[in-house]
């Protein structure tokens, strides 16, 4: 079959549609593609059938409108539905446990229900994110089907997934059947980017790698704002400077209460797994990790100071306010958010917290019992002695933070983002304290962020 051949024949399956499987779904349908995506949630799907994905990603309700409007999307619960299919995306979850190990049971689940259904299935496509050596397994697995496997890694920003799934900085292919391979290729027709085709092994390991290069370089940024603050000098600065050169580049030098997120933090541990199942030792990365669990302790150490005057004061009985808990602006998604780890470390010392986000307006699952979550700035900061910003939320710039210093307790605000003006809260008589920007006027402050 021609390089084109699967884009005159058989439908494209997606199996999962969560964030990568319905950006997945909607982004080939988006390309003129016939698409199966199939989930074993009902309630899932009778919702994305209405035109819903119930998820905040801007773009992504109007391309799944239109690819249902267009007849070439199909949403469904019954996997046998994907025996017209050529080629199948696997989609699904990868949980990663505190060692490091990845889950693979819904993986391999899956390519056990395709083996059974068959069909037109020829080609099955690992986009989960997959400790290297997966596909090779799968490989093995599928052979006497004669299904072959393609490893299509997934860099999907959360909040952005529809933009980032139509205009990539690239698209990773992993083979070891070229045809396979060249077909897979085919389906990205009419986006551009660059094409790296690459072994499986590399593929799997592309993946794991730039998140864990991400997670390394933010915390090199985080300790760095500390030594700004211990010496005077400003992180916004400071990274301005290295930005300039194309070789660091502008991209996630932003300095922040630690990383977090669904794939940063499982993916740095996955591929340290990886490392040491090689009897590889990656200490740089094993570093990094270590620091961003520091990172939490920097934020409480900093309110201490703030609310005390020393970084072993106590804050027992006081009540802070957290703006943000979301681990990024643009989402509601609370895994692995500091945010969280923040809110516990208070808790445990018998603060009280009142905690606003602007997308989570309700409480949901994964929220400490004793956190009082409010629906206004304002109310979180009532009374409160700090109000830390943890959350890069565009509209907390905009806050009346004059109505904020009027309802607390002559506060201070810990912005652990360095996001915000300090000339502007300083009008408002505040007291900032902003993550790698020494106190203005002091040079080698005991400061701890
Ligand atoms: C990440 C990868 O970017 C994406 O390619 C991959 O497919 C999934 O994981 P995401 O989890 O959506 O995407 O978050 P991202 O935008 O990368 O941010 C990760 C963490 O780093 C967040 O906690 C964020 O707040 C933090 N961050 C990011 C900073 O602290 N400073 C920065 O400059 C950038």
């Amino acid at each position: 079959m021609s390089v084109d051949g699967i884009l005159a024949a058989g439908a494209v399956g997606v199996v999962g549609a969560g964030y990568v499987g319905l950006a997945t779904a909607t982004g080939f349908c988006h390309l003129g593609h016939r698409v199966v995506a199939v989930d074993r949630d009902t309630t899932r799907i009778d919702r994305l059938r209405s035109g819903h994905s119930d998820l905040t990603e801007p773009g992504l309700d109007s391309v799944l409108q239109s690819g249902l409007d267009s007849g070439r999307l199909t949403l469904s619960t019954d996997f046998a539905e994907l025996s017209r299919c050529e080629a199948v995306f696997i989609c699904v979850p990868t949980p990663v446990d505190g060692a490091g190990h990845s889950d693979l049971s819904a993986v391999f689940d899956v390519i056990g229900k395709l083996i059974r259904i068959g069909g037109d299935i020829c080609i099955v496509v690992i986009k989960s994110t997959v400790p290297v050596g997966t596909a090779s397994r799968a490989e093995r697995l599928l052979r006497p089907s004669a299904m072959a496997v393609v490893s299509n890694p997934e860099f999907l920003r959360e909040s952005h997934i529809v933009t980032d799934f139509l205009d990539p900085d690239r698209i990773v292919i992993g083979d070891s059947d070229r045809v396979a391979g060249d077909r897979i290729a085919a389906l990205y027709r009419g986006i551009e980017a660059p094409l790296e085709r690459v072994s499986l092994e590399s593929a799997e390991l592309a993946k794991h790698a730039s998140n864990a290069f991400l997670a390394t370089k933010l915390s090199f940024v985080n300790e760095l704002a500390a030594l700004c603050e211990r010496t005077g000098a400003d992180i916004r600065e400071v990274t301005a400077a290295m930005a300039h050169d194309h070789r660091i580049g502008e991209a996630f030098l932003s300095p922040g209460p630690g990383w977090g997120g669904s794939c940063l933090p499982k993916d740095a541990r996955a591929l340290l797994h990886s490392g040491r199942e090689a009897g590889i030792e990656l200490g740089v990365l094993d570093a990094a990790v270590a620091a961003n669990t520091g990172a939490t302790g920097r934020v409480i150490d900093t309110v201490r100071r703030g609310v005390t005057g020393s970084a072993q004061g106590n804050l027992h009985g006081r009540r802070i306010a957290l703006l943000g808990l979301a681990f990024k602006a643009g989402t509601g998604d609370l895994r692995f958010s500091p945010a969280l780890d923040i809110c516990r470390s208070l808790i445990d010392e018998g603060a009280t917290v009142a905690a606003y986000d602007p997308a989570i307006p309700q409480p949901v699952a994964g929220l400490p019992d004793e956190m009082e979550l409010v629906d206004d700035p304002l109310l979180a900061a009532k009374d409160a002695a700090a109000v830390i910003v943890a959350t890069e939320w565009p509209e907390f710039t905009e806050l009346d933070w004059a109505a904020i210093a009027d309802v607390a307790d002559d506060p201070v605000v810990i912005d652990t983002r360095t996001f915000l003006d300090p000339g502007q809260l300083s009008r408002c008589g505040i007291r900032l304290y902003s993550n790698g920007i020494a106190p203005t006027g002091v040079l080698h402050p005991t400061s701890s962020w």
